[in-house]
């Protein structure tokens, strides 16, 4: 059953056909896993009244988090965390399994990655469902939260193995860098499961954000988060061909996209080319949607060649820094500014700016890396540094980084980059060389101080 309607204008009838789909009382909330979903989810909740017990196993994240400090990179959280522990509506806990009590729903905010064939690795949701299981109050309602493929309402209900407890598929939508904004004001809450009255009351915890809700079976709302993702990654990858084609024929992307994003039905959103597409989530969940459809036997090219292209992005990015020294790398120095998959975070999972960074040195080039999210003060080769980071140069500022090198290339689109002492860098740069993945400078501007500008999709 699907049933698209509103918490606000729509009032009565979501009240009528979903029952307790308007039920705005406090509940009793345990969300497991303090990561980028499940601490903005957990504010969220005790923002709007509801009592969240939230449960990270990670004693990094939990230290943190008890001493009044953000693991993450996330504008605004600090102050919604701190407004619900004040409140004594949100605390912190070790344990899942103490979380759980007296919880009347569960949200697994755990990771799914990707596995080996691209399919999502469900181990961690498999060890959640299985620590809490016998646990639960009677009647709990399990919430998976995290992105998990076709059939895992099924899987965890199995798992949990008491008939009294429901499972219900709610999928997430925030992004990265505006996850408060987005939990406070989602586009659309989508809950999906085979008990429509537990669907509903899943709905009902999330009344206050005023925004529609869908309320279908379980499988159709896993299927919807996947099929975000992927519409979202195909988006860019149109994007970023359209770009290279912009460059053949002596377009300007920008206006392209422009004169696409007036069309009401495509809207202004996702328009922007860049280095290619990565993260935590677009390039494991596309891949994870290509192994469902191959599994179920079908032949999903379309996405598949979303996919590929933007592993071509890529590469035309490292072409272009190759062909800004010369045509080869080998000992070159090059400035990257920006390692996170964008700007306004410090997640660097599957950060298109470093797939770059990394390709560059594998092809000789020694790169010189700022990023304001990442802490220098450890040579590339310690121990100290991160594993994602090794081989880079890491440098304090932009700079330090620019500093001998032959070109710069910007990958994380990074405010400050644009607002920086232009004249400065050209002079310590061995070549004043700019390629800017981001389109994120005014080419004029400094092509007059004396830079040779190559960007994405224009002139
Ligand atoms: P994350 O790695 O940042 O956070 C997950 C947290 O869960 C980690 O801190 C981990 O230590 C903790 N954890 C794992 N098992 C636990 C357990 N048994 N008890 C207590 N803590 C446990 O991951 P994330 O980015 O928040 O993603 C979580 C899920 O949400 C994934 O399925 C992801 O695809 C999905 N999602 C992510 C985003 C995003 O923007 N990152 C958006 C929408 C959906
Ligand atoms: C994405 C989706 O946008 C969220 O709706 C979803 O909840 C989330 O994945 C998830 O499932 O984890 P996020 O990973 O935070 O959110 O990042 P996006 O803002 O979608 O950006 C993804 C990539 O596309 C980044 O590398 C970004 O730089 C790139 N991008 C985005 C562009 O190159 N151009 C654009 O116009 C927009």
């Amino acid at each position: 059953m699907v049933n698209a309607t509103g918490f606000g204008a729509s009032l009565s009838m979501a009240a009528h056909s979903t029952p307790g789909g308007n039920d705005r009382r406090s509940r009793a909330v345990a969300v497991i896993g303090a990561g980028y979903v499940g601490l903005p989810t957990a504010a969220t909740l005790a923002h709007f009244g509801h009592r969240v017990v939230l449960a990270e196993q990670d004693e990094y994240r939990l230290a943190a988090l008890r001493s009044g400090r953000m693991p993450i990179v996330e504008a605004g959280l600090d102050e919604l965390v701190a407004e619900g522990v004040s409140a004594g509506l949100l605390r912190f806990t070790a344990s899942a399994a103490e979380a759980v009590a007296g919880a009347e729903f569960v949200l697994l905010c755990v990771p799914t990655p990707q596995g080996d064939d691209g399919s999502a690795d469900l181990s961690y949701v498999e060890a959640a469902a299985k620590e809490v299981g016998m646990l639960l109050e009677p009647g709990a309602i399990v919430v998976n939260k995290s992105t998990v493929p076709v059939g895992s309402a099924t899987l965890v209900e199995q798992v949990i193995g008491r008939p009294d407890v429901r499972v219900v598929s709610n999928p997430e939508f925030l992004r990265e860098g505006t996850a408060v904004r987005d939990s406070l004001h989602p586009d659309r809450i989508v809950v999906g499961g085979d008990d429509t009255h537990a669907a509903a009351m899943v709905g009902a915890l999330f009344a206050s954000t005023g925004a529609p809700l869908i309320v279908t079976d379980a499988t159709t709302s896993e299927t919807i988060k996947y099929a975000s993702n992927a519409f979202l990654a195909t988006k860019l990858s149109f994007v970023n061909a359209l770009a290279g084609l912009c460059e053949e024929v002596g377009a300007d992307v920008r206006d392209v996209m422009l004169g696409l994003g007036y069309d009401k039905r495509i809207g202004f959103d996702f328009l922007r080319p860049g280095p290619g597409w990565g993260g935590s989530c677009l390039p494991k969940d596309t891949r994870a949607l290509l192994h469902i459809a191959r599994e179920a036997g079908y032949d999903f090219s379309l996405l598949a060649g979303a996919i590929a292209s933007n592993d071509q992005q890529l590469a035309r990015v490292v072409a272009k820094v190759t062909a800004a020294c010369g045509g080869a790398l080998n000992g070159v120095s090059v400035g990257v500014w920006g390692l996170t998959f964008k700007a306004n975070t410090d997640d660097r999972r599957d950060s298109p700016a470093l797939q770059i960074a990394h390709r560059l040195t594998g092809l000789g080039g020694r790169v010189r890396a700022y990023d304001p999210t990442v802490a220098v003060g450890s040579d590339a080769h310690s121990d100290a540094v991160p594993d994602d980071l090794r081989g880079l140069s890491l440098c304090a500022d932009p700079y330090e980084a620019a500093t001998g090198a032959s070109v710069v290339v910007v990958l994380t689109e990074w405010d400050e980059f644009r607002w920086l002492d232009f004249a400065r860098v050209h002079a310590v740069m061995a070549t004043p060389s700019i390629v800017d993945a981001r389109n994120l400078l005014d080419p004029a501007a400094v092509r007059r101080m004396g830079f040779t500008y190559t960007g994405i999709g224009r002139q």
